[in-house]
């Protein structure tokens, strides 16, 4: 058994040795220079990152095999969270899909692709709950809620992984950053999180848990602290909850010198004490920094590091190399080197990009476009062959790229697109380029402004405080929309961007994400209608930033915001009688309701849901809830739709969110048609962390709801014995 093989090797293990196997270094970028040579002759490495050269790495798995003195290959990694050179969506539109199928048949190929390059180990996927738009890695993450996340996290785990952990063309998965990164405050990258025991299990921690279930193999721990606990350093964490409560037996990688930058933290005082804090918490492997090599030792020597822990970091290594069966299959064979972009993965990532699309606003039917329209193209981001590819792209090839322009161009022929990008960056400070843009718009019948971010405004490092569109979109869109011409905006971002105010001047609205490769004609099938957009918002769009954090998964208060009494307030003078706004959890200039729900997003059909039915009135704590309602396409087009549910539990030993999604499924109908959809909940899937911090379902009532978004109206209830 694996098990035995992998004791047997620990037994004939020295101590550097050892700590060799919990070192993870920066690759030298297609070669394997002298020192590290030596270093893996003496069995002093046990994953390199960022090494994608087949030959370089096969040279480096055959000096482990072959010639150092027990024969234990490496694990090379890398990042691979969006596709590798196929570029998917960035993972927060992906999870705009809802689709499981689809994402995990990314992950698939993007793994397919990586391994043809020598990577085994990719460093994704990123389920850090996230709730601020702010923060830069928003684009990396499945949104902001802990079902929709568990869901499609796992289907990455899977599609990564595969069935089959010896497969050459399997990656395994790094679930990360656990835990509490997307807290960070004011969503500023790398800082601290202050996470309520009870919001950390109940809403940070499931997507970790869904992640083991899924059979993720590593999980990395985050930069963060959480009440001033690095997470690097939590044994809470990786030892009671992971291994302890979870009964995980995979590996936790830091992050990128996460260990060493306890002591920044003020965690630990100097090299040594970071390393012992970090490996008695629960961290296997170093990334990066090099406090392990240097201190493990000596630590041992003084009795601050168990032999037993020593050998247990190890055995959860080496446990994951067999499973890999990389002692057998160390190298890259010469029929599975780089094989990229076959016509299949350009396919796919099309259909993912196509579904990640929400359509926000669709006003008089602007969209689609009727192919005879002649259109102006105008935006930074409307012909970016890189900028479309988002955050996170190490290897993405962006010659692979088709544009906007390049899909209309195609679509229609190029004298029906009239192009003038208008400003050639998003940050673009002035207005040369307006005057070619709106003469472009005056000749056309309709226009289509690309804007957004560039890739390098959100990803890690890359936080805003001000997430408008940047440099002078907004007037350049407003001067186009002084031609009378219908206008329609499309927004390619990592995050959610304050587009309210813009909007009012935009006839229809597309939020297309950093769409990836096939991002410019995924959006040309959409604007032209041969796809009927299928996206939802998998996060909360906040009318403007000072709304941060926003989510809808909140609780209720005692004063529990009404909408409507923020709708007076916005025409009246903020000077109006307080009295005629009720003193409510809102704010007086911004209101409590966002620009868009969580869950939104427009078709070019309409659905209708009705005749909502529970099997049962009163459930016991086993049982599953059956939710049945009719779904109709009632619009003129074939199209899906994503329903969703929602529960309340209305009273608890602690107070509970107003809702929390709970079901979900993405449904195709033909136009006219109308079908019965049954999703079942278990009773069990309501639970949560009672007064006592106990994980319960608590009898009593609850309120469901069913519908496209989570302001859901069509309502039951039920309750719970
Ligand atoms: O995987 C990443 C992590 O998310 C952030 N720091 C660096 C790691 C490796 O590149």
């Amino acid at each position: 058994s694996i098990d035995s093989r992998v004791d047997a090797l620990l037994d004939e293990m020295t101590l550097e040795e050892k700590i060799g196997q919990m070192c993870q270094i920066n690759g030298a970028g297609g070669t394997v220079p002298e020192d590290l040579k030596t270093a893996l002759k003496e069995g002093r490495i046990g994953s390199i990152l960022n090494e994608v050269d087949v030959a370089a790495i096969n040279e480096i798995q055959r000096i482990s095999v072959e010639e150092s003195r027990l024969g234990v290959p490496v694990i090379i990694a890398r990042d691979v969270i969006h596709g590798f050179k196929t570029v998917f969506p960035i993972p927060l539109g992906q999870a705009a899909s809802w689709n499981p199928e689809i994402i995990q048949e990314g992950c698939r190929i993007a793994a397919a692709e990586a391994a043809s390059s020598g990577v085994r180990w990719t460093f994704a996927p990123m389920i850090d709950i996230s709730r601020d738009a702010r923060w830069g890695r928003i684009a990396e993450s499945l949104g902001e809620d802990p079902h929709l996340t568990s869901v499609l996290g796992a289907a990455m785990i899977k599609g990564f992984q595969g069935d089959d952990l010896t497969n050459p063309n399997s990656v395994i998965a790094c679930a990360k950053h656990f835990a509490g990164y997307g807290a960070a405050e004011g969503g500023r990258d790398y800082n601290s999180t202050l996470i309520p025991p009870r919001e950390l299990h109940d809403i940070y921690l499931p997507p970790f848990k869904a992640a083991v279930d899924a059979g993720v193999r590593t999980f990395m721990s985050g930069f963060n602290d959480i009440d001033g606990v690095p997470a690097t350093g939590n044994a809470y964490l990786m030892r009671d909850v992971l291994r302890g409560k979870w009964q995980f037996d995979g590996f936790v990688v830091s992050d990128w010198a996460s260990a060493w930058e306890m002591i920044n933290h003020g965690f630990a005082a100097d090299e040594k004490e970071a390393a012992q804090r970090a490996i008695n918490a629960g961290v296997n492997m170093e990334m990066a920094s090099t406090t392990y090599v240097d201190h493990i030792a000596e630590l041992l020597q003084e009795g601050q590091v168990s032999e037993a822990t020593i050998n247990q970091a190890v055995r959860e290594i080496l446990r994951v190399k067999f499973e890999m069966g990389l002692f057998e299959n160390p190298y890259i064979t010469e029929d599975n080197q780089y094989q990229f972009a076959k016509p299949e993965y350009l396919e796919a990532a099309k259909e993912a990009a196509t579904q990640s699309m929400v359509l926000l606003k669709n006003s008089e039917n602007t969209l689609p476009i009727t192919k005879d329209k002649k259109i102006a193209l105008v935006g930074p981001m409307a012909h970016q062959a890189y900028e479309q590819l988002g955050t996170w792209i190490f290897d993405g090839d962006s010659t692979l790229s088709v544009t906007p322009l390049m899909a209309l161009q195609q679509e229609m022929g190029d004298e029906q697109v009239l192009f003038a990008d208008g400003m050639a960056i998003s940050r673009t400070q002035h207005t040369k380029g307006f005057k070619k843009a709106i003469e472009q718009a005056k000749k056309a019948d309709v226009i289509v402004f690309c804007g957004g971010e560039e890739s390098i405004l959100s990803g890690e490092a890359h936080s805003r405080a001000d997430i408008d569109l940047p440099g002078v979109q907004n007037e350049l869109i407003k001067a186009l929309k002084q031609t009378g011409k219908p206008l329609v905006l499309v927004v390619m971002a990592g995050r959610p961007l304050t587009i309210g105010e813009i909007s009012e001047y935009a006839d229809a609205v597309i939020y297309a994400w950093h769409p990836g490769t096939m991002g410019g004609a995924a959006l040309a099938d959409i604007l032209l209608g041969k796809a009927n957009p299928s996206g939802k918002l998998p996060v909360t769009f906040p009318k403007v930033v000072g709304q941060i954090p926003m989510h809808y998964n909140h609780k209720n208060t005692g004063r529990p915001a009404n909408p409507h009494s923020w709708t007076q307030m916005y025409d009246i003078p903020v000077k109006a009688p307080q009295t005629s706004l009720g003193n409510e959890s809102h704010y007086i200039d911004a209101g409590f309701t966002p620009l868009y729900p969580f869950g939104y997003g427009l078709s070019y059909t309409s659905f209708e849901y009705a005749n909502l039915q529970l099997d049962k009135e009163v459930y016991g704590k086993d049982e599953t809830i059956k939710v049945s309602f009719e779904l109709a396409n009632i619009g003129e087009m074939a199209g899906d739709e994503i329903a969703q549910v929602y529960v309340r539990d209305l009273v608890g030993s602690v107070s509970r969110p107003v809702k929390e999604l709970k079901a979900f499924k993405r449904v195709s109908i033909e136009s006219g048609d109308k079908t019965t959809i049954t999703l079942e909940i278990a009773v069990q899937d309501l639970a949560f962390h009672n007064i006592d911090m106990a994980e319960v379902v608590e009898p009593g009532d609850f309120q469901l709801w069913v519908g496209g978004d989570a302001n859901a109206e069509l309502s039951a209830s039920f309750s719970v014995q």
